[in-house]
């Protein structure tokens, strides 16, 4: 009696062959897929819903957003929105009938000329700044779209933008005087 008792407490549930091969592919197979997806999960990449808002470009810049920012006095309200953009100086909101022209000037001056001239970077003289610009005046205003035209010393020729015409650049240096006066 307690030997037949024995017998079915070893009892395996595994029968035929067919149950031992599966059971010792399962076994084996269960680790490595495991392992497999431990893998993943660590150095899978991680699936970001582009869609999403928070990865729109706007809240993007946001956060990369510097801390400090430069303002200036000309600057207009809404300029506020711009991120990490410090225009250009000095300069007086062009009256609304003169936009067109005017605009397309200030845009290349600030594309072009405005890191010299707005700052005074390599001695360049700044926007606005009245005693500078003097001297430079009284030589003739043929005299300053020549050296802005084919460049001065540090003042490389058009400002480095080759693609400007001379008719621009005319317009730009007429810009740049009539703010120093
Ligand atoms: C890489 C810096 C730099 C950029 C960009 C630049 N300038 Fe200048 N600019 C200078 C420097 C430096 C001088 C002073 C040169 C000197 O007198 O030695 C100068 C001088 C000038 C002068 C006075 C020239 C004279 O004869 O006294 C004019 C006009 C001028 N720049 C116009 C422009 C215009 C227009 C642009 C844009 C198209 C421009 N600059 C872009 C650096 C720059």
């Amino acid at each position: 009696m307690s030997e037949i008792d024995e017998e079915e407490g070893h009892t395996s549930s595994i029968k035929t062959p067919k149950q031992l091969i599966t059971v010792v592919l399962a076994a084996f197979l269960f680790p490595v897929l495991t392992i497999i997806l431990l893998a993943q999960l660590v150095t899978g990449d991680r699936t970001v819903d582009q869609n999403d808002p928070i990865y729109s470009d706007e809240a993007v810049a946001k956060r990369l957003k510097p801390v400090g920012r430069l303002i200036m006095a000309s600057d207009s309200p809404q300029a506020d929105e711009n991120v990490g953009v410090a225009s250009q100086a000095g300069t007086v909101a062009a009256p609304a009938a003169a936009a067109d022209g005017a605009d397309r000037i200030k845009t290349i001056y600030t594309a072009s000329c405005a890191a010299c001239h707005t700052s005074g970077a390599a001695g360049a003289p700044k926007l606005g700044d009245k005693s500078t610009w003097a001297s430079r005046i009284k030589s003739g205003t043929d005299t300053l779209y020549n050296s802005a035209i084919k460049g001065k010393n540090a003042m490389p020729a058009k400002g480095g933008n080759a693609s400007l015409s001379d008719a621009d650049v005319k317009a730009l240096v007429d810009y740049m005087v009539s703010q120093a006066k």
